[in-house]
């Protein structure tokens, strides 16, 4: 199921469990661990006292109190220390712990801060690549909405040489006016093509399905959907995707520009150098990388819808 990415306060989030990226002593802290127990309330601080702590890289859940969401999920991220001291496997670990805790206790929706891109010091593109390549691989086997919840702006980045490229792809071909990533505009206008073939884009979609034997399941994790979509798909050959569902399919059948724009077209819609953030899709698909996770990771950081 999807992996959203958003601009929040963990805090408020209504989810069924938010994870706290706490310390080992699991007696709060500052940053995110000091917001949720502000938020939860002392009972919060109560219930942690009987859990002994936490071991970096583990996971342990307790009830959410004042918060909106039902359980928080305490973890603990590594502390960089310039990366040689398998800090990378603990932060997957604690991720993982997480998720899997999670499962354990039948949540159906969770949220995740950055953990350790705050205190702890791990370099903010190398813990969001971590935080959703983990999360990503999970999803691609459970059914579970997560949300990675970027609490500012300053705390999110892509990786300097990676923006500077989508930035430089984006200011070549933009139409609609003067590009700087600075002044991005709004996300891009949902261009509609010139009259809809009236079912073709559900044919397209599971003919290029069968050429390539994905299963449903396999196809509406690739395209970071959700399962209920994708039987709402199944049964209505006349179902009109969003624009932003419409290109995740694509994606997800790795297909060539060229017949991108064919299902674009067929779900109503144009792929244009007037919309920013088809021009970022374009990007990612002239590198041959289909990986809708990190293509959302560019949109969100370019201020765009995400795919999915
Ligand atoms: N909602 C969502 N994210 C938040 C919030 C919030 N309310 N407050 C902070 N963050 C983000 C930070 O911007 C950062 O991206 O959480 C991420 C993790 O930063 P920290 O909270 O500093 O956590 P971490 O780097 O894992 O360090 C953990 O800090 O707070 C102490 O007790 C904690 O000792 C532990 C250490």
């Amino acid at each position: 199921m999807p992996l959203y990415i958003v601009q929040n306060d963990i805090t408020s989030m209504r989810v069924d469990a938010i994870v706290n990226a706490a310390n080992e002593s699991l007696l709060g802290g500052g940053g995110v661990d000091g917001a949720i127990h502000r938020a939860a309330g002392p009972q919060l601080l109560a219930e942690c006292r009987t859990l002994g702590g936490c071991r970096t890289g583990q996971a342990k859940i307790t009830g959410g109190y004042r918060l909106p969401a039902k359980y928080v999920i305490h973890t603990v991220g590594p502390i960089w220390r310039g990366g040689g001291h398998g800090e990378r496997e603990l932060l997957v670990s604690a991720y993982r712990s997480s998720l899997e805790l999670a499962l354990a206790n039948r949540c159906e929706t969770l949220a995740f801060p950055l953990i350790s891109s705050g205190v702890y010091g791990y370099p903010k593109d190398q813990a969001l690549r971590v935080a959703v390549d983990t999360i990503a691989d999970f999803l691609l086997s459970h059914d579970m909405t997560v949300w990675l919840v970027i609490f500012d702006r300053a705390s999110y980045t892509i990786g300097r040489q990676l923006f500077a490229e989508i930035d430089a792809y984006v200011s070549e071909r933009y139409t609609a006016g003067q590009w700087t990533a600075a002044s991005c505009p709004a996300p891009g206008s949902l261009d509609q093509a010139p009259g809809h073939l009236e079912g073709s884009f559900s044919r397209m979609l599971l003919q290029k399905m069968d050429e390539r034997g994905l299963t449903d399941a396999q196809c509406y994790r690739k395209a970071n959907l959700d399962r209920k979509l994708f039987s709402k798909i199944r049964s209505d050959i006349h179902y009109r995707p969003s624009k932003p569902t419409a290109m995740a399919f694509a994606i997800a059948l790795d297909l060539p520009l060229d017949e991108v724009r064919e299902m674009l077209e067929k779900a109503g819609f144009t792929f244009s150098h007037a919309s920013v953030s088809d021009i970022i899709v374009e990007y990612f698909i002239a590198h041959q990388n289909y990986n809708i996770f990190e293509i959302n990771e560019a949109l969100f950081a370019f201020d765009q819808s995400l795919l999915g």
